[in-house]
């Protein structure tokens, strides 16, 4: 299907985080007639690394906050999209303190939209599978775009809110919106307090993973650069107002993951401990993208999960002096919660 939107000067919210930093790689890499202004808080989760080296003609840093309505009017005019990434991301964050997800997740989102009415930029929308809550292990239903919504934790009911924040948006002002929702994203540049990230930089230093509860609960992992290339496509085809699922068929359970990266990591499988489990801990997620692949035509071109997996691993070692001033204060956090 031909692109619809040929964007050339876009917002990234978000752009110094993991998988929005990505995004930025993708789309100066393989889209070089568009130029990107990334607007992030720099928060803890987010690093000006992620996208240093990055050509300066193509790629621009704002410093600053999603949620200041004055900045949105001085940089989003002549800007043809936004592509919103920014928020508080990490679910057990939101458990010990909600506020945060609340004012950047939903009163962020609603700011944007704002400035979206305002200056009539294209708008895409990045959230996540977790607002439709979770599936039994044994079921084998996946989640489509006509899931009820039915988030668990603070960090994806505000997920879930701001998704409803774009789609009333869209039908009272008629904004030009679409929306995706994603399963689990693992690749660089993924903070250390993250699952997969955990574990490596836990076995580098020598201390024993740990995973929580069973150790059942099944993720639909997906390559970073998938997502990247599953959100350009929606953002130059999409149908205005829709909702696309994107996953790569990529589900594995926790514990299968984690003895993957301590085999890869030439540690016994068993060389963990088990902790005490996340309240409200999700137990399943899968996605089906039939309608992403079907109407959009897009194709996840990472399909080795393993391949995937130990290219990670490599980059995390290879990359120590980004991941290690981070690593200490969230273990420390990680111990505060009990884990
Ligand atoms: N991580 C996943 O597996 C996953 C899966 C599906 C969807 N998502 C969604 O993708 C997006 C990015 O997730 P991530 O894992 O890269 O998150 P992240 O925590 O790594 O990055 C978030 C970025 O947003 C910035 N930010 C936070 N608050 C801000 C504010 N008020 N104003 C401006 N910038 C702000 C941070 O500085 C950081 O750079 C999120 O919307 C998340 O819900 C994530």
């Amino acid at each position: 299907m031909a692109e619809t939107f040929e964007p050339k000067n876009i917002i990234v919210t978000g752009g110094c985080g993991f998988i929005g930093s990505n995004f930025v790689h993708y789309v100066v890499n393989k889209h070089p007639g568009v130029h990107v202004t990334v607007l992030d808080k720099l928060t803890y989760a987010g690093n000006e690394e992620n996208i240093a080296g990055l050509p300066e003609d193509r790629v621009e840093l704002v410093v600053g906050d999603i949620c200041d309505a004055e900045l949105l009017d001085r940089i989003v005019p002549g800007h043809d999209a936004i592509v919103h990434y920014a928020a508080e991301s990490h679910n057990d964050n939101s458990i010990a303190d909600p506020e945060p997800f609340l004012r950047t997740n939903v009163e962020g989102t609603f700011r944007l939209l704002e400035a979206v009415r305002k200056y009539g930029v294209r708008y895409h929308h990045v959230s996540t599978d977790e607002v439709y809550g979770d599936l039994a292990l044994d079921d084998p239903a996946r989640f489509t775009e006509e899931t009820p919504y039915r988030p668990s934790s603070p960090y994806s009911s505000t997920k879930a809110a701001s998704d409803m924040l774009v789609r009333a948006w869209t039908r009272t002002y008629g904004l030009r919106t679409t929306i995706s929702n994603c399963s689990n994203n693992y690749g660089p540049y993924q903070h250390v307090e993250k699952f997969i990230p955990r574990q490596i930089t836990n076995i580098i230093d020598g201390v024993r993973p740990k995973l929580y509860g069973t150790g059942e609960n099944v993720r639909d992992w997906i390559h970073t650069e998938d997502h990247s290339s599953a959100v350009w496509t929606i953002l130059t085809k999409g149908r205005m107002g829709e909702t696309y699922l994107i996953g790569a068929d990529g589900e594995r359970n926790n514990i299968t993951v984690l003895r993957m990266i301590l085999e890869m990591m030439g540690k016994s499988p068993d060389d963990f401990d088990w902790v005490k489990d996340r309240p409200g801990h999700d137990r399943r997620y899968a996605i089906d993208s039939t309608k992403l692949q079907t109407e959009l035509g897009w194709r996840p071109a990472h399909n080795d999960f393993a391949e995937g997996l130990r290219k990670t691993i490599e980059w995390y070692k290879a990359n120590e002096s980004w991941w290690r001033p981070a690593k200490a204060a969230t273990e420390a956090r990680y111990k505060a919660q009990g884990q």
